[in-house]
């Protein structure tokens, strides 16, 4: 009966222990869960904010079931814009949604070119100059809401990026109809996203837009001459453009080793490093505060801050005969 008893109590004690190293388990998991998610969390946050004029920018969108909207918020994560959401006065149904069914109400206002179904509320975009604005393809089309929202707004003075989601369809005509019926506004060729759109790729095309349509832009010249550079939109170039935004920067670089030029910020700047394996034309940050300049290749822990859209043969003219001063300024 001991001999029972003490079994019984080695096997409970047993049991416990593996409990409690089961918990410690889950527990360190879900730390790591945890501190993955807010890693992403704050890699969003601290990482991908708007270079310039982040008050100026607003997301606007339709989402009848939540693609567009998980899109349009990595859009607003990532440049920090506002963001608005374009509520049907009637809310769409999965019934009202059925493609399959031509006489769902999506597919009878898709049919119908003057359909304008009401919003639920006005939404004022005074005071933006860039609007990234997006919608659901429905047969082709953006939804005739979309026609209802840009038939009453001003977009006078407003650059507008439209963007998509799809099943498969392309934005096609459907960003250059909106265009036909807005009031205003210069319209820039739209991008369609599909459900699983990374942050990474919609990153990649908020650069592009970054370079291709923000008004200011931070200019790099080299020994007097500027160079056309794509910056990163990350927060150590947010940085650096306030830094530079206020007051012209000459910065005097030095060559090293054969690759690169290198100079003192004289201010620390918020580091995103990452091993790297540099090219000619790469800007990166060093060490929090010191720009680096690549006319050949390195592999360090940089933050990378742009890239010079020069030849290799350029950049060595450009960087390999002594040392070099650099001018950092925003256009106006
Ligand atoms: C009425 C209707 C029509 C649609 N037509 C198309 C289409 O022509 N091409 C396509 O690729 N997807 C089409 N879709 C799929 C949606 O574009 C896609 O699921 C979209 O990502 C949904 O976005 P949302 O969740 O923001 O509403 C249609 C969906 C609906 C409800």
């Amino acid at each position: 009966m001991r001999k029972t008893l003490s079994i019984i109590i080695v096997f409970c004690l047993f049991t416990m222990v593996l409990v409690s190293c089961r918990k410690t388990n889950t527990n360190n998991n879900t730390n790591n869960t945890s501190s993955l998610v807010s890693e992403n969390n704050t890699k969003l946050e601290e990482t991908d904010k708007p270079i310039y004029n982040k008050n100026d920018i607003l997301v606007v969108f339709f989402s009848a079931t939540g693609t567009t909207k998980g899109v349009a918020q990595k859009i607003a994560d990532i440049t920090g814009a506002d963001l608005k959401e374009i509520v049907p006065e009637i809310a769409y149904t999965s019934a009202d949604l059925n493609y399959g069914n031509s006489e769902s109400r999506a597919t009878k206002e898709q049919n119908t070119q003057s359909a304008r179904p009401k919003m639920k509320e006005n939404i004022s975009i005074e005071g933006y100059k860039t609007i990234y604005l997006g919608y659901p393809i429905w047969w082709g089309q953006a939804p005739r809401i979309m026609s209802t929202f840009v038939e009453n707004s001003d977009f006078t003075g407003v650059t507008v990026i439209p963007f998509c989601t799809s099943g498969s369809s392309d934005i096609g005509q459907s960003d250059d109809k909106l265009a036909e019926q807005a009031n205003g506004g210069e319209w820039v060729q739209g991008k369609r996203f599909s459900s699983n759109a990374s942050v990474e790729q919609i990153q990649e095309w908020i650069n592009e837009m970054n370079n291709q349509y923000t008004k200011k832009q931070m200019i790099l010249k080299i020994n007097n001459t500027e160079v056309p550079v794509t910056w990163e939109s990350n927060n150590s170039v947010n940085a650096l453009a306030e830094l530079v935004s206020s007051k012209e920067m000459v910065i005097n670089m030095s060559m090293y080793g054969g690759f690169e030029q290198v100079g003192s910020l004289g201010a620390d700047l918020p580091r995103n490093d990452k091993q790297t394996t540099t090219n000619y034309g790469d800007i990166v940050l060093y060490s929090g505060n010191q720009i680096v300049i690549f006319y050949g290749s390195n592999s360090w822990s940089y933050t990378r801050l742009g890239h010079i859209n020069l030849s290799e043969q350029e950049m060595t003219d450009l960087l390999s005969n002594g040392n070099v001063s650099i001018n950092l300024k925003i256009s106006q």
